[in-house]
């Protein structure tokens, strides 16, 4: 078989007529990307039904913050709030240490020895139980980037210390062809901004992509090939509101906060994003390719393959959205024993999206273990509690200290004047920030959440194993002891943000 054989959907199976499906030829299928091929595929014929959604719940968001959102965050910069805070080394490391931008933080491994010598050495890099006593955030995606004129940003690989399970101390960063310590006192003060600058973008533009693109190919082919009446479908249906909607609008609408239009008022980043189109694999396109098919021998940015567990986090967000994950899965648990593996429509269904989404595992691989258990739990684990955590994180963020674009070059010398901070960032710069923000990053928005989702499975059974499940998600928020970086009635059933 080959992506040919599945480049639309062969129609009814075995048993079934058109009736039997939600939308029958005309539903959505997946498409090659056309930004660059290698990217997730992209999805044609978007129901009708989920771009109003959009318009109602996501549009309706971004006009209400571009009319009374926007005049109250003027009304804060213009009060004083629009230039840069100081960034403590505490208050950096707290940061970036949270939530969603933790998912930067990355092992360091005998390969990164070279880059800092005076701080690491190969047989020292692991404690006892094997865990990494320190971690790295490289931020070198950023040189896909052309910035704009009079803006500046920089690739930077900062070096921390874990102390604990959500905490470090910030030892190094290297940037500009420089290796500071804080030592280096206003040289350290200035790229402490980039890294910001650079954790944010690439967090927005790189990382969380991840959980957004991949998984259209997998809600497509869910509603078009399952039977509206297959426990497959209505297990997966709830959770696919609004995604293909939005992702498709983030691709391909010039409006798109992802391509940077400057003549648009939210737009924040550095770069040149793809409008005009640009380079090939410069601006977000670039930025992209390296989400999805990494940088070769770079541990921070590796090929994405379908996980079917959540990938590890260092920091307690990992505590925070693995514990969920293993709520939904025992859920999951209990609904796939009713469904048969080798059903033609779940045969159809695993290799139809095997084919359009790397690593998702085919009829072959799905049959063993408790595959089948895993891909579906990762999937609405996904949707769910982690795109929702990416978002609930964001909103927590102290906005003031994250420039996104920067008026001023990165260091290039050790020692440097101090820091003007009237110069680093335009009031226009903090307000495109401030909307983008309020508009894209977080807290939130939503209608339609997880904790009372209802899958109409109707047979007792599944609709006890149904309820248990909302218990479960309740309790299991009731007893947190992390931090929390989003309530459960906060969490969306689907990506709608
Ligand atoms: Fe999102």
């Amino acid at each position: 078989m080959s992506v040919e054989h599945y480049k639309e959907w062969a129609g009814p199976i075995q048993g079934y007529t058109a009736d039997d499906y939600l939308y029958g030829p005309e539903g959505p299928w997946p498409k090659a990307n056309t930004l660059a091929a290698e990217l997730p595929a992209m999805i044609k014929r978007v129901p009708k039904t989920h771009i109003d959604d959009f318009r109602t719940d996501v549009v309706s968001h971004y006009l209400r913050t571009l009319k009374s959102g926007r005049a109250k965050i003027l009304l804060k910069m213009l009060a004083g709030d629009y230039r840069l805070q100081p960034v403590s080394d505490l208050l950096f490391v707290e940061q970036l240490f949270y939530g969603t931008l933790s998912k930067l933080l990355t092992p360091v491994s005998a390969k990164d020895v070279a880059q800092f010598p005076d701080h690491l050495s190969p047989d020292d890099l692991f404690n006892s139980e094997g865990e990494p006593k320190y971690l790295k955030i490289d931020t070198l995606s950023m040189g896909r980037l052309d910035p704009l004129p009079g803006i500046y940003s920089a690739p930077s690989l900062t070096l921390f210390k874990r102390d604990n399970h959500q905490s470090g101390t910030a030892l190094a960063i290297k940037i500009n062809g420089l290796l500071l310590t804080p030592e280096d006192k206003n040289a350290w003060e200035l790229a402490k901004y980039f890294v910001l600058q650079g954790a944010l973008c690439l967090i927005t533009l790189v990382t969380h992509p991840r959980l957004h693109f991949p998984v259209d190919a997998i809600s497509a082919i869910s509603l078009t090939a399952l039977p509206k009446e297959h426990l497959l479908f209505k297990l997966l249906a709830p959770h696919t509101r609004i995604q293909l909607a939005i992702n498709q609008a983030v691709s391909l609408q010039p409006y798109s906060v992802a391509h940077n239009n400057q003549f648009l008022p939210y737009t924040p980043y550095p770069g040149w994003g793809n409008v005009p189109v640009i380079e090939e694999g410069r601006g977000w396109t670039g930025l992209m390719t390296d989400a999805f098919s990494g940088i070769e021998g770079n541990s921070s940015y590796p090929p994405y393959t379908y996980p079917l567990v959540p990938e590890k986090i260092w920091s307690d967000f990992d505590d925070f959205v693995r514990g969920y994950y293993k709520v939904i899965f025992d859920f999951v648990s209990a609904v796939t024993p009713h469904i048969d593996v080798d059903d033609p429509v779940v045969t159809y269904w695993s290799n139809a999206i095997a084919e359009w989404v790397t690593g998702f595992p085919a009829h072959q691989r799905i049959r063993e273990g408790d595959t089948l258990a895993r891909v579906l739990t990762y999937f609405i684990w996904d949707v769910t509690v982690a795109h929702s955590a990416d978002h609930g994180a964001m909103g927590h963020y102290q906005q003031n200290i994250f420039p996104l674009r920067l008026r001023v070059p990165a260091p290039s010398s050790k020692t440097i004047p101090p820091i003007n901070r009237a110069k680093l960032v335009t009031f226009d710069d903090t307000l495109r920030n401030r909307l983008c923000f309020k508009m894209y990053f977080g807290p939130p928005q939503g209608t339609q959440h997880l904790y009372d989702t209802w899958y109409s499975f109707g047979t007792n059974e599944l609709d006890n194993a149904n309820k248990k499940f909302l218990r479960e998600l309740k309790s299991f928020d009731e007893g947190i002891t992390c931090r929390r970086f989003i309530k459960l009635k906060d969490i969306a059933r689907s990506i709608n943000f």
